[in-house]
């Protein structure tokens, strides 16, 4: 990690996943954007991408080649750690990108005998220059999902709330507490996070009724719909550095305040950290 003027903390980093077995929900999204967000809060952030699709390492011009190593290789191997398979992106952000392979190694990791914990093994001996991990989950609840849960303290559940995209939530609820109760004592539901909110439709308001009558933390801020999201990820770039001001860069901002109330954004004087290097 580049080092933007701090000693190394020995605080270790808060390890956020971001998880929901469903598809097209928001979860990369989210991930890059809070990532954004926290960096104009010069928080040294580490986001590692779980899902073979490798979306966002697209979205932020990281991708693995034959020369970087990528998450396949912090998971599946005991030789290489952090430090060696990471891409630095700009002052405050390193990121893993991931690998076409990762699915391969989501079978291996069933039959690892410490196939789950290996992400929190390898973060723990290894994640000190970071304050922020961010975990981008694959559309599953599978090995690489289970090893994300089993790294983070924190879980952020998005639930696109234009599409009826609520089945499913209590089973994202029930592998939560399985995790919690088996391997990760600490890991707690931030929060379910309504995304491609539309306050044009009733259907957005519905759903996110329904989700509070389930009784589960919910976000109180939704991401709202937004082409500039889009457009920022066609730019290659978190909403933060692209459309600074937006309705989406105001979402996913209160979405980085609901999560550290003490951290105040420094927005002119670091929109150079979202330059690419
Ligand atoms: N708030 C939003 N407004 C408009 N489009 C969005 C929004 N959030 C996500 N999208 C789009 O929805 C699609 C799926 O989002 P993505 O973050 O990739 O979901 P997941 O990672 O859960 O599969 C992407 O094309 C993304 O650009
Ligand atoms: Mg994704």
């Amino acid at each position: 990690m580049p080092q933007p003027g701090t000693s190394t903390r020995p605080t270790p980093p808060r390890v956020i996943a971001i998880a929901n077995f469903k598809g097209g929900v928001g979860k990369t999204t989210t991930a890059v954007n809070l990532a954004g967000a926290l960096i104009l809060r010069q928080q040294r952030v580490l986001l590692i991408d779980l899902d073979a699709q490798g979306n966002a390492g697209t979205i932020l011009n990281v991708t693995s080649t034959a020369e970087q190593l990528g998450v396949r290789y912090l998971l599946h191997s005991d030789t290489y750690g952090v430090a060696e398979c990471v891409i630095t992106r700009g002052p405050y952000l390193d990121v893993i990108p991931a690998d076409p392979d990762l699915l391969e190694v989501e079978q291996h990791l069933f039959y690892m005998p410490d196939g789950r914990l290996r992400l929190r093994h390898k973060l723990a001996a290894a994640s000190s220059g970071y304050d922020v991990v961010i975990l981008d989950c694959p559309p599953s609840m599978g090995a690489l999902t289970q090893c994300a849960l089993s790294a983070a303290q924190e879980v952020i559940i998005p639930v696109d709330v234009g599409f009826l995209s609520i089945t499913g939530l209590l089973r994202m609820q029930t592998l939560v507490e399985q995790i919690r109760q088996t391997v990760n004592p600490a890991l707690r539901l931030a929060g379910v996070l309504a995304t491609k909110y539309d306050s044009r439709t009733t259907l957005s308001g519905q759903t996110v009724e329904t989700i509070q009558s389930m009784g589960l933390p919910m976000f109180a801020h939704p991401i709202r719909v937004s082409v500039d999201i889009i457009r920022a990820q066609i730019a290659r770039k978190p909403i933060s550095g692209f459309a600074p001001g937006s309705s989406a860069d105001q979402d996913y901002h209160a979405l980085a305040q609901a999560l550290f109330p003490t951290l105040a954004p420094r927005t002119p004087d670091l929109v150079q950290a979202h330059q690419e290097r």
